[in-house]
């Protein structure tokens, strides 16, 4: 791969819709998942979570997206995991003898900086958290399943307010030494700074290089582009992002959406970083699912490229 190639996470189809109010229908999310690999050229969806339904509805059908999504050669479609009983789920799915038999071979897995959010979220402490987490990657590992990790809150936690770059860092280093491939640093609030990202990242590249990160930036106080650019600047090349700037997690309350994907695309592009994507095709596909949850196009990028 070139130095100046960014691999874009696609992640609307799980971050994305996992906090809309109205239950988003199984085909609209199957069209949304081929219209980004086909139409637009996404290296990676991430497609659905296999998470406790009573906590988070919206993704109750990622088994029945898993069986009946898109599956192109070369693309990976990865499904949270929260615990060990989500583990099973998934590959009771795509094992030999499942329903969705080799349709993916990768899960993500997540944490947080702050003991707070993990609780709001997951229901335990960091420390359960990772005890919990390593037995599902040497799992998921042990079955040929690749595993993702996700940090949340890494600059502001809505809970406990601005975190410590050196907790994410600690984290980062216990997720990489349970075999993570790569780990996502998540301003889950997006109150966080280009300053404040760097710091982090800084933490963090004590214990592998930055290409080993993600920067995965929601836009509440609209610096995430900004965000995503001072950590690609510094090395990181692989940014999550949704189109139309979907999304946001159900347990950190006023929160906006990712940063949308249009928007990094042509920040990339014109920067001199090759993402692969066609963004006149994201705009599209960013239009079309606003217009299918009722909801204004929540990406600036995308509205100006149609507007043209
Ligand atoms: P709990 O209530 O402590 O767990 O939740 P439990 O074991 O007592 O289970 C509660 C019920 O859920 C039981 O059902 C279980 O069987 C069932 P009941 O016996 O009452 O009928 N259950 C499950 N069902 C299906 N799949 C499973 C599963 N596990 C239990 N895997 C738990 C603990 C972790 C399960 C829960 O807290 C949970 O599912 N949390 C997920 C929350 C979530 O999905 N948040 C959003 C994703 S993270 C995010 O958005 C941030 C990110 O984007 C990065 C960033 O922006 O920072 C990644
Ligand atoms: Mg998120």
């Amino acid at each position: 791969d070139s130095p100046h190639h960014v691999r874009i996470v696609e992640v609307s189809p799980r971050d994305g819709l996992q906090n809309e109010k109205q239950v988003v229908p199984l085909t609209t999310k199957l069209e949304l998942i081929r219209r980004l690999v086909e139409e637009a050229g996404v290296e990676t969806v991430e497609a659905g979570s296999f998470v406790s339904p009573k906590w988070v509805p919206q993704m109750a059908d990622s088994a029945a997206v898993l069986e009946q999504m898109t599956v192109k050669q070369g693309v990976s479609y990865p499904f949270l995991v929260p615990n060990d009983r989500g583990l099973v789920n998934f590959l009771d799915m795509v094992g030999p003898k499942g329903r969705a038999a080799g349709r993916s071979d990768e899960i993500a897995i997540f944490t947080a900086a702050t003991d707070a959010f993990t609780k709001a979220n997951t229901n335990c402490t960091i420390h359960e958290s990772l005890e919990r987490l390593s037995k599902v990657t040497s799992k998921a590992l042990g079955h040929g399943i690749r595993v993702r990790g996700y940090i949340s809150v890494v600059a502001d936690c809505p809970y406990s307010g601005k975190v410590n770059p050196a907790d994410v860092g600690k984290i980062a280093k216990t997720l990489l030494e349970m075999g993570c491939y790569e780990i996502s640093l998540g301003d889950t609030t997006g109150a966080g700074t280009p300053g404040q990202m760097l710091n982090v990242l800084n933490e963090c590249t004590r214990h592998a290089p930055s290409v080993r990160f993600a920067a995965h930036c929601h836009d509440t106080f609209g610096s995430a582009v900004a965000n995503v650019l001072a950590m690609v600047n510094a090395g990181v090349r692989v940014v999550d992002a949704a189109v139309g700037g979907l999304g946001g997690c159900p347990y950190s309350p006023g929160a906006s959406g990712n940063v949308d994907v249009e928007s990094v695309v042509y920040a990339l592009h014109e920067s001199g970083y090759d993402t692969g994507l066609d963004l006149d095709a994201l705009a599209q596909i960013g239009a079309w699912i606003s217009q299918q949850l009722d909801r204004p196009n929540g990406s600036s990028a995308g509205r100006a490229i149609l507007a043209r």
